[in-house]
């Protein structure tokens, strides 16, 4: 352990992260910056290839940085998984989606631990970062890595610790995040949180790996469902002919008691939609349904239906049906001032109001061009392609309704608002607004 330990502190550890997504190039970029070697291993060759000539891809990533600890050696990435025979410590963020039955898909870790199994060694600790059931680490990694003859806890260690970065957040990053830390033994937990201490101002050590799984679930089940009970207010609220941004704020003001989650045009991104669903369908094995998982996700996902829904009666009270009308969307991913449409709700309401004939145009000073395809797999030579309009006069004064799904910063309200007919805004980017043109959420 002692000897582990001296390793780290004189940086002869060297660090192996396995997905240089959203979630494993900053923590590899976090583990170089405090000197330590790393590696990261990747399927996509694109990513691989830029990773080495020191070019980034991530906006949470700074450009310099990424660059300098290239050109230093202290970051390397490569498509070859038997770099991990000299690895001490690999860190797994591969994806956990869906299926299309809504069904967890572990293929991605299944696949990593086959490649990971064929290079465990002593003293090496692997820590899975994705997020996924109680139980993952314990049932799909253990038994296949034990069936080694390694010895967990006393060979190797294993731990999940779950990642907790939030893309486009200026305040918090990987570094000033705590992170909730669960080993299989406690020797697992003490190599663990001692190398993560390293380079994480606040560890948080719990008992086992299926509380650390646990916790990562919880935390955007809590999301989940309290931005389903935002929506379905906001459903409630506008069938009162109330503001439900209104009511959100002053009740805001409560100083205890009450936190504000928001309504929105639906639930989009690689963790809140999915991570819920992963826990409700592992309940099901013990034939229990999880009743306030179901009826969020029921909620979150009619969002881009109602969105519709109130699209077609804006455009009635102009004597208008949604055939034929041109239409604005202001923003597709799936929130503000980030670049990632994965999951995200517009690519819903704009599938839906283009089978209902309408002719869409749309702007995000992030995405240049986007299928209207939820499942990037199912790309076709069907597929509809729309590029992104110049937000211009001319265009905002040709379109019968400007939609805006996404509020993003960089936008000029005060432009959108004064060139547009008929804006519905999703988002309450226009707060403070007061035009009859105006219709919100
Ligand atoms: N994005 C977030 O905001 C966020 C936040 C917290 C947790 N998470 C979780 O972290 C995990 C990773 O998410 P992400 O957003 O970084 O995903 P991502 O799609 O951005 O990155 C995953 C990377 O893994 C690579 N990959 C896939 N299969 C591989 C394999 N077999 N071997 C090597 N590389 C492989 C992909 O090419 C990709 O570069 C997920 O479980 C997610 O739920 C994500």
């Amino acid at each position: 352990m002692n000897n582990i330990k001296n390793k780290i502190d004189k940086r002869e550890y060297l660090i192996g992260i396995i997905g240089l997504g959203y979630v494993g190039l900053p923590l590899a970029v976090e583990f170089a910056r405090n000197n330590f070697n790393v590696i990261g291993i990747d399927l996509d060759e694109g990513k691989v290839n830029k990773i080495n000539k020191g070019i980034n891809y991530i906006k949470d990533v700074d450009d310099t940085l990424l660059a300098t600890l290239v050109k230093k050696g202290k970051l390397k990435a490569t498509n070859d998984f038997s770099v991990l025979k000299d690895v001490d410590s690999v860190s797994i963020c591969v994806p956990t989606p869906l299926n299309k039955t809504k069904e967890p898909d572990v293929s991605y870790i299944v696949n990593v631990r086959d490649e990971v199994v064929k290079y465990l060694h002593k003293g090496m600790l692997v820590v899975l970062e994705s997020t996924t059931y109680p139980g993952t680490t314990d049932e799909i990694l253990l038994p296949v890595f034990e069936s080694t003859g390694l010895k967990v806890g006393e060979d190797f260690y294993l731990a999940f610790s779950p990642e907790r970065v939030d893309p486009g957040n200026p305040v918090y990053h990987t570094k000033n995040t705590p992170k909730v830390f669960g080993g299989v033994t406690p020797a697992c937990n003490e190599i663990g949180t001692y190398l993560y201490g390293k380079i994480i101002d606040k560890i948080v050590p719990v008992s086992s790996t299926r509380a650390a799984e646990a916790v990562k679930i919880l935390e955007n089940t809590y999301r989940s469902i309290n931005i389903g009970l935002a929506n379905e207010i906001a459903i409630m609220c506008d069938k009162l002919n109330i503001n439900v941004w209104e009511v959100i704020d002053a009740a805001s003001t409560k100083p205890f008691g009450f936190q504000a989650f928001y309504p929105g045009p639906g639930l989009g991104g690689h963790c809140i939609p999915i991570d819920p669903l992963y826990l409700s369908w592992k309940m099901k094995l013990f034939n229990y349904n999880a009743k306030f998982i179901t009826l969020a996700d029921e909620i979150n996902s009619n969002m881009p239906k109602y969105i519709v829904s109130r699209t077609a009666d804006i455009l009635n009270d102009k004597a208008k049906s949604i055939k034929n009308s041109k239409i604005l969307i202001l923003g597709v991913t799936y929130k503000k001032d980030i670049d990632d449409l994965r999951e995200s709700p517009v690519i819903d309401i704009v599938s839906e109001l283009l089978n209902k004939k309408a002719n869409i145009f749309y702007n995000d000073p992030y995405i240049n061009e986007f299928y209207v395809v939820r499942d990037p797999s199912e790309i076709d030579k069907d597929s509809i392609l729309l590029h992104s309009t110049e937000l211009s006069k001319e265009l905002l004064k040709q379109m019968d309704l400007v939609i805006i799904t996404t509020n993003h910063s960089s936008y000029d309200y005060k432009f959108i608002v004064e060139n547009s007919d008929k804006i519905f805004d999703t988002r309450n980017a226009l707060k403070g607004f007061k035009d009859e043109k105006i219709v919100y959420l």
